[in-house]
């Protein structure tokens, strides 16, 4: 786990790069540090592994104040892909790869070993490319031999800055991909800086967005989505963000969270006064069981009362049991499918204890989506 713990830095009159950053990044997790061109993105990677210093305030590893650690050492153990590929033009890319275990003494043998490991990993074979020079690459494929690099010394923890940003947008989501991929299987803690949002709601974890060197959010690019903290935050991931990704949706953000019960031998007298007072078109038809868990029998909304003839007709004898329910982190796509398939008007949500927490409703799921539709002046 790495610590951010109230860091300021200044540099000769430029005060406040970063100003009281306090950061905590789990271990195994991708944290995205976003935010404008000089709001102090690379001078936090850089206080990370002692490239620069904190004019005050602490980083911690694991507990342990960095400064305990001696520079060298530290570095060994952070994996770093520089803003810029920074690969040395002058050397082979077996040389570039091998550079860090080279220096860490580790012997020639492993060293090899390592190498065409880490060029497998990153889908270069060490027999075409080993012996070329970084300039006799692509763009996509230097970018590829920094992160081989950055992990040729196994380190726990791996800074990224803008590692994909002079790329093509295809290549660059090719190696977004890969790095997924291979976080999938090495677990290792990652800061990455980007500035593009999209990158950052992709491989990050948690998303941290920077102004003027402190954190103004820092979530899950779910939470930020949905809850973006103020208007400098909606305005950075754009009001029509959540349309664009409409798979963040779940079934809970588009219930309806007044979901009213009824008992199977109440009467439709009994039921419409229900609805009426407590404003709802539905009443779920429940068995009396057990708390937490809810067993919903039927549904019975308000045009299968409309046109009874006898109110001592009981919820049991009008109520539809042919219904589904959804968990409450279904995604919206998935419900409206399900809703569509089975020609359904209302969709119990349950939580994971099996509570009914809400109902799916045509409103609800309407209100929804008109709330994160761009607004468009076309109309
Ligand atoms: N060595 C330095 N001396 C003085 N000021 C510096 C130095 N390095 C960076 N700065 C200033 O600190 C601020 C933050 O720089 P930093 O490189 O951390 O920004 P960044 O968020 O990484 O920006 P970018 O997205 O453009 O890479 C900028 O205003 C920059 O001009
Ligand atoms: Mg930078």
């Amino acid at each position: 786990m790495i610590e951010i713990k109230g860091v300021v830095k200044n540099y000769d009159g430029v005060t406040n790069v970063v100003d009281n950053l306090n950061l905590t990044i789990n271990d195994g997790e991708i944290v995205v540090l976003i935010g404008e061109s000089g709001c102090g993105k690379t001078t936090t990677m850089k206080m990370i592994n002692r490239l620069i210093e904190p004019t005050s305030g602490a980083i911690e590893i694991d507990g342990k104040d960095i400064k305990q650690f001696e520079k060298i050492e530290l570095r060994r153990n952070i994996g770093y892909v520089i803003q810029q590929i920074g690969l040395f033009p002058h050397l082979t890319i077996g040389q570039n790869i091998a550079l860090i275990p080279k220096l860490v003494k580790k012997d020639a043998k492993e060293t090899l070993a390592r190498v065409k490991e880490l060029m497998e990993m990153i889908d270069l074979s060490y027999d075409d490319y080993a012996e070329r020079y970084p300039g006799e690459l692509s763009g996509g494929q230097q970018q590829r031999i920094g992160v081989a690099r950055a992990l040729a010394n196994d380190p726990d923890v791996i800074l990224m800055d803008e590692p994909f940003s002079a790329l093509d947008p295809i290549t660059r989501e090719q190696l977004q991909n890969e790095l997924l991929k291979l976080q999938d299987e090495l677990h290792k803690t990652i800061v990455f800086v980007t500035h593009d949002i999209d990158e950052a709601f992709k491989i990050g974890d948690k998303v941290a967005l920077m102004k003027d060197g402190a954190i103004i959010q820092y979530d899950t690019p779910e939470g930020m989505l949905k809850n973006p903290l103020n208007d400098f935050v909606e305005n950075f991931i754009g009001q029509d963000r959540l349309w664009k990704t409409p798979d963040m949706l779940k079934a809970s953000d588009v219930m309806e969270k007044n979901v009213v019960t009824i008992g199977a031998n109440r009467s439709i007298v009994n039921a419409i006064g229900i609805m009426r007072d407590r404003q709802t078109k539905v009443l779920v038809v429940v068995k009396n069981t057990p708390e937490p868990k809810t067993e919903i029998l039927g549904l019975v909304g308000s045009n299968r009362l409309r046109g009874v003839e006898n109110g001592d007709l009981k919820m049991k004898d009008i109520m539809k049991t042919d219904f589904r329910s959804t968990h409450k982190d279904d995604c919206l796509a998935t419900v409206l499918t399900m809703r569509k398939e089975n020609n359904l008007r209302y969709t119990p949500v349950l939580d994971d204890n099996g509570s009914l927490i809400g109902i799916i409703t045509d409103i609800s799921v309407l209100n929804v989506i008109t709330d994160v539709m761009p607004v468009s002046e076309d109309y």
